[in-house]
């Protein structure tokens, strides 16, 4: 058979290692083993059934065929309204975009910004597809370590990493992998020191209400137009509301960036689905409703951190921080490296293969020496897996003793 000839960008993109790691979950249920699978960041509720009843709305109207590209009106004009109300966002809906689902927000900004050759400064721990929509676009990924201060950017930071090169900084709070979120005033001051040297910021907001008390849920849809000018905020629903498989998400950007992805759009996947881009309108107008299911998701995921988090750090060899937003725990597990497991992934392997727990390995966010458990699964995974990797790695206590 002969090599099939893929395009260079194409094959310098490496694989998703959380879905990776996702697909040896699955591989080894379906053998029979008891697997925990603390791997992907999917939501282990389900939709809320307002919004189901929204869609089958949706459909019963008729709502079957093409939108615009940019999106149906009415989503537009919800997005902007919840953010007002939500945020006291001023933004028009035609600074709104639809796109099917966070990742394709992403590539659609990135890929009407970006020319080949650009620099693009990406925060170490970063979500893995930052870096590959960077290669996509024949772009450098300039990576800004941020161990020094606790995985949280700083404008200091990103001030020092910038070149004149420097086209686009990306930036995801709360953080997938680390769970940490950027303070308002330092974001502020990240996209002012990216404003005045005219380099452009993507925040990626998709675990935006996903932030724990007392931390504050910050948008910089929320910024002042002259700054709000060099951002493009993409956000999804896939996490707000238990969403992942219905595929829809958004941008907001100034209006000649929002064209310009709406022209990009209009050739690619044209629009989400419409039924799906009305279910969505329709529960951000009912504005009650789709806080409380956020709120509700949110204290169970916050009764989970807080179960979880100390008792990972019970485990010899484990440190890790509370996270502060989303739904990981980043694990430090450099303690264990040296004698037998030399990486972390080693370390990830070991669990594997010796109690069935399945964890996403750090190197693939930038951050080798570390691990990825999500916590988006129930107090009962949770439970078994801390028993399992109690038994393997031993207990700080007994260690003690
Ligand atoms: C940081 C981050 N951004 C974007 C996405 C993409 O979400 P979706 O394309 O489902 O909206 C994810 C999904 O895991 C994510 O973790």
């Amino acid at each position: 058979m002969s090599t099939f000839p893929v395009a260079e960008h194409v094959a310098r993109m490496k694989a998703s290692s959380t879905l990776k790691a996702a697909q040896t979950a699955a591989a080894l249920r379906e053998q029979g083993h008891s697997v925990i699978d603390l791997t992907v960041g999917e939501p282990d509720f389900d939709t809320p059934q307002f919004i189901k009843n929204y869609a089958w709305e949706g459909l019963q109207k008729g709502l079957t065929k093409y939108t615009a590209s940019s999106g149906m009106k009415q989503f537009t004009e919800a997005v902007s309204s919840f953010y007002k109300n939500q945020f006291g966002a001023e933004f028009s809906p035609g600074e709104v975009v639809a796109s099917c689902g966070g990742k394709q927000a992403l590539f659609n900004a990135a890929c009407t910004l970006l020319n080949p050759g650009d620099d693009v400064l990406i925060p170490k721990p970063y979500w893995v597809t930052f870096p590959e929509i960077a290669t996509f676009c024949r772009a450098n990924s300039v990576f800004i370590d941020t161990e020094a201060t606790d995985f949280v950017l700083s404008a200091d930071q990103v001030s020092d990493a910038m070149t004149e090169k420097t086209k686009l900084l990306i930036i995801n709070s709360p953080s997938n992998p680390s769970g940490r979120v950027i303070p308002p005033a330092e974001m502020r001051k990240i996209i002012e020191t990216c404003a005045d040297r005219g380099v452009y910021v993507l925040t990626d907001e998709c675990y935006l209400f996903f932030a724990y008390p007392p931390g504050e849920v910050f948008t910089s849809a929320s910024l002042p137009k002259e700054l709000r000018d060099f951002v493009c905020v993409a956000g999804s629903f896939s996490k707000t509301y238990a969403m992942t498989g219905w595929r829809i998400g958004y941008t907001i950007a100034n209006e000649a960036w929002s064209k310009a992805m709406v022209k990009l759009q209009s050739h690619s996947a044209t629009h989400p689905t419409s039924f799906v881009q009305y279910a969505c309108a329709r529960a951000m107008e009912n504005h009650e409703a789709s806080v409380a299911a956020v709120n509700a998701m949110l204290a169970e995921y916050e009764r989970r951190r807080n179960w979880l988090i100390p008792a990972l750090n019970a485990i010899k060899g484990f440190n890790c921080g509370m996270p502060e937003g989303a739904f990981y725990a980043f694990v430090d597990v450099r303690d264990l490296l040296g004698g037998e497991y030399k990486t972390s992934a080693n370390v990830a392997e070991a669990m594997l293969e010796r109690t069935y727990t399945v964890v996403t390995d750090g190197a693939g966010f930038g951050a080798e020496g570390f691990l990825r458990f999500s916590y988006a699964t129930s107090m009962e995974n949770l439970h078994t897996a801390i028993e399992r990797l109690g038994e393997l790695f031993g207990r700080k206590e007994a260690q003690a003793a």
